[in-house]
């Protein structure tokens, strides 16, 4: 089978400057949710027109893409992908913006169009309100749509809707999409008619509405997001992850979270992230596109496109930018961000700090306030740290630098050049002491102004 995914409409009532498919819902684009359901079936083509551009660039490498311009109804928009169908293949029909069908019902959709030998397989529903949905009508082997407004009065009480989801038979589409015209309220080809032109034709009612629900503006969009967010969260829980709180937690769909794990209120997870067991996530928590292994410790913080290893502690309040690699028992504690940088085994960076591509040993400490000063204006450099390392607090680091292995440096440091292995090393102005300077001054100023 092959599937083509319709997504060249404009979507008016979303009133945004962007395409309708391209707006998220729990983190992820609306077409990358139906493009990623898509390629379980087969080969993919989308149809883009309105904002093609920008559609395109969510799109995959290893889809095709036709556009269609203007936009003259869903059998044109099928029209312009003509080269897409073969005629020994079904072809799957998605829509761009409805973005919560479930795999099951494509693969029950698939079986009943294959078992009977249909040329067309309709998935309909009963939506509460029916506007602007076509209406089937089945009359023995051969099935019928009419569009809302070509309705009459009796076919307007017909509770059964037509989804826009269609299995066809690629022989039989190719033979039919000529011979439909646009001979109706909207001036549009239909792709419905093409439905009207088969003599073996089924349906198959999904039971919940909502799976094919587009989304046609942003009250739609949020309501898929709860209906979306809520399903995620229960396969979670129900797979053996603790979510304290699911009314105060967004987690995409594409997060794996490993048993025994613990989510925190008011935290969110996107993109491909990965969380492995016996973790406690949150609360207030941020993490996107991350890799986390075991028993991993994660409070109050931003995780971006970072890898945490085993054992690792972070937050209150740390900041992970991309890049991070923490490797097992690290600690990363509050004020602290990191980018670029790698962080050997047990080693801690508990308060104020700022480590920019840096690559860090084992067992270093890096004190309070320790700073690696890796832009000049113009490029960065980096600042590498040996095993076992002590920075003393409040130290710049002015890269490129590299501190040996077991060095000291003392605190208040600025660093400028190398430090050799097991070195103590002391950048800042020398320690005077005057004794009794202060008394002798006093009774300089007291003498002067009792002489007034
Ligand atoms: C269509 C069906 C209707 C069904 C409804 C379900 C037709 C004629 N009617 O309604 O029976 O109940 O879907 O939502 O097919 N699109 C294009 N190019 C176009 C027009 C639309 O790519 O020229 C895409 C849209 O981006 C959208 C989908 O097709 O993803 C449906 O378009 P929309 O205008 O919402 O559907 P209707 O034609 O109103
Ligand atoms: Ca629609």
């Amino acid at each position: 089978m092959k599937v083509l995914i319709l997504a060249a409409g404009l979507g008016k009532r979303m009133k945004s400057k962007y395409p309708k498919v391209v707006h998220k819902i729990l983190g992820k684009p609306m077409i990358n949710w139906v493009v990623d359901l898509a390629k379980d079936f087969g080969e993919v083509g989308v149809v883009i027109g309105y904002k093609a551009e920008i559609v395109r660039n969510y799109l995959p490498n290893d889809v095709k893409i036709y556009l269609q311009e203007p936009q003259l109804g869903t059998g044109h928009a099928v029209m312009c992908a003509k080269d897409f169908i073969s005629p020994d293949q079904d072809l799957l029909i998605l829509y761009g913006d409805v973005p919560l069908l479930k795999r099951e019902t494509i693969e029950n959709l698939k079986t009943i169009h294959e078992v009977n030998g249909y040329n067309a397989t309709v998935l309909t529903f009963m939506p509460e309100d029916l506007t602007g949905y076509g209406r089937i009508i089945k009359q023995g082997a051969k099935v019928r749509i009419v569009e809302d407004r070509d309705t009459n009065k009796e076919q307007k009480k017909i509770r059964e809707a037509n989804s826009g989801i269609y299995v066809f038979s690629g022989k039989f589409l190719l033979e039919s999409l000529g011979k439909i015209n646009n001979d109706n309220a909207q001036k549009e080809y239909y792709l419905t008619d093409v439905v009207a032109l088969s003599e073996r034709s089924g349906t198959m009612l999904v039971e919940d509405p909502i799976e094919v629900t587009g989304v046609n503006d942003r009250i739609q969009l949020a309501q898929l997001e709860t209906t979306a967010r809520q399903k995620i969260l229960e396969n979670l829980m129900l797979s053996g992850v603790t979510i304290v709180d699911p009314q105060s937690t967004f987690i995409g769909p594409d997060v794996v979270i490993g048993i025994d794990s613990i989510i925190h209120p008011f935290t969110i997870i996107e993109g491909r992230t990965i969380i492995g067991e016996d973790c406690e996530i949150g609360p207030y928590t941020h993490i996107v596109e991350s890799q986390i292994d075991n028993n991993v410790r994660v409070v109050r913080s931003e995780v971006e496109k970072s890898v945490i290893e085993n054992d690792v502690s972070v937050g209150p309040y740390s900041r992970l930018r991309e890049g991070t690699v923490l490797k097992e028992k690290v600690k990363i504690g509050n004020f602290v961000e990191t980018k670029k940088s790698v962080i050997g085994k047990k080693s801690k960076a508990q308060h104020l700090t700022y480590l920019g591509d840096a690559t860090i040993g084992e067992d270093v400490n890096i004190g309070a306030g320790t700073i690696t000063c890796n832009y000049d204006g113009y490029n960065k450099y980096p600042t590498s740290i040996g095993d076992k390392a002590f920075i003393g607090s409040n130290s710049s680091l002015v890269a490129p630098v590299n501190i040996g292995k077991g060095a000291i440096v003392g605190a208040g440091s600025v660093i400028t050049k190398d430090v050799p292995d097991d070195s103590l090393a002391l950048g800042r102005a020398m320690q005077i002491n005057k004794e009794g300077w202060v008394k002798i001054k006093k009774g300089v100023t007291d003498n002067a102004n009792n002489q007034e």
